[in-house]
């Protein structure tokens, strides 16, 4: 059906009204739809886990699915990447860590269940190898590549840790590996681009039955080889990891 005059008339200046709007940006500071809902349905997801609706395991999974679905453009103007990428002094050794604001997305619950931050650094510079106890956490790499590698967890001893490699692979931006107590425990990213910068979310203290200091825990797995693929990764103070591997 063809549209009367009028009706041609009133969509062209919507039209038109709309893209003045968008192209001086007055959508960008309040209105953020995919991105502010993504940050909402993590932190949902982040109460199934602490409500123990989810293992952590389970929640590990859902983690992953939502990160795979975020709009890596959004993201990066939402964190506002480049002013950071502008400012940030890449460190000599190892990786600078900042954060962002989530108080600009409306509807946010108040009490946000995860901690947040950004990873900044050089070429050859690391995120260095660490597991955890006691959270579930997860990168989604923004600008950059990396080399990044995972291993389960098996054991710990008194001054070591059985692991087992699980990931070894290069990274490229919007791709993202997650963690928990159960699976893909330790973690080591290397940069391999001449800056990179790496999202992260966490979400600490979820089971009130494990009792941790939640710091995390350096290891070396440029340890012992074991049978079938494991390693004796010694413990590490953050000192000592940060010199042979940051
Ligand atoms: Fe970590």
């Amino acid at each position: 059906m063809q549209p009367t005059r009028r009706e041609f008339a009133g969509t062209v200046m919507a039209f038109t009204l709309l893209e003045m709007i968008w192209s001086r940006g007055l959508f960008a500071e309040s209105v953020k739809p995919v991105v502010g809902s993504w940050f909402k349905d993590l932190n949902a997801l982040g109460d199934d886990l602490r409500g123990r609706k989810l293992k952590d395991t389970e929640f590990q999974a859902k983690m992953e699915e939502l990160y795979k679905k975020v709009d890596l453009a959004e993201l990066l103007q939402f964190v506002e990447l480049d002013k950071i990428a502008e400012k940030v002094k890449l460190p000599a050794n190892g990786a600078f860590s900042t954060s962002f604001d989530l108080g600009k997305i409306e509807g946010m619950p108040s009490k946000i269940n995860f901690g947040r931050q950004i990873f900044c650094m050089g070429k050859g510079r690391a995120v260095v190898p660490h597991g955890h106890e006691n959270m579930c956490t997860g990168f989604i790499i923004l600008k950059g590549t990396f080399r990044g590698r995972h291993y389960d967890k098996l054991e710990t001893q008194a001054d070591h840790f059985i692991i087992k490699p699980t990931i070894d692979r290069d990274f490229k931006p919007g791709e993202v590996s997650t963690i928990s107590d159960h699976k893909d425990n330790v973690h080591w990213f290397t940069c391999t681009a001449d800056a990179g910068f790496i999202f992260n979310m966490h979400f600490n203290g979820y089971d009130p039955s494990i009792k941790s200091s939640g710091n995390r825990l350096y290891l070396d797995p440029d340890g012992e080889k074991m049978a079938d693929g494991l390693i004796k990764a010694k413990k590490m103070t953050s000192g000592e990891c940060h010199k042979k591997f940051g």
